[in-house]
């Protein structure tokens, strides 16, 4: 059965009452059951992390490389700023999709600009709790 490692970065243990104008109220443990519900209803084995360290980031991806097919991640704020993050993917070499729940090109100037976009397969931004359903079923097909 394939493997996906989904990691969630800074502050969306948070989600639900962190700004929910932006990023919706569905909590990360609601995201969680989707994304488990998906990879049932797929026969796909996902384990899912949350992290608010960079290098505990980094640590899971260096992990990945003989145990899963595919990362899908939510780098959140280290999506701007973390050169270690991107080498970390490009060091396993695991093919990897980069979502986001807000659209980060319709915000702040700062956001426009991931350093990990680049080291992915490709990127969901935009579409709520549905950009990471929208990343695992473009994993799906990658994958087969
Ligand atoms: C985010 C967008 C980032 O710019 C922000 O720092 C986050 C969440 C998103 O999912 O929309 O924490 O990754």
């Amino acid at each position: 059965m394939a493997k996906i490692l989904v990691i969630h970065g800074p502050n969306l243990n948070l989600l639900g009452s962190r700004e929910p104008e932006i990023y919706g109220k569905a909590t990360l443990d609601k995201i969680n059951e989707q994304i488990k519900t998906w990879a049932d209803d797929n026969s796909i084995t996902v384990q899912i992390r949350q992290s608010n360290h960079e290098g505990e980031i980094v640590d899971y991806i260096g992990k990945a490389k003989d145990e899963f097919d595919l990362l899908l991640i939510n780098p959140a704020a280290y999506t701007h700023t973390s050169v270690a993050i991107r080498d970390a993917i490009s060091a396993v070499g695991i093919p990897a999709i980069e979502v986001h729940l807000s659209n980060i090109y319709s915000r702040e100037e700062f956001r426009h600009t991931s350093l990990i976009a680049p080291v992915c397969h490709g990127q969901v931004s935009g579409f709520g709790v549905h950009s990471y359903i929208l990343g695992l079923q473009a994993a799906l097909k990658m994958i087969k």
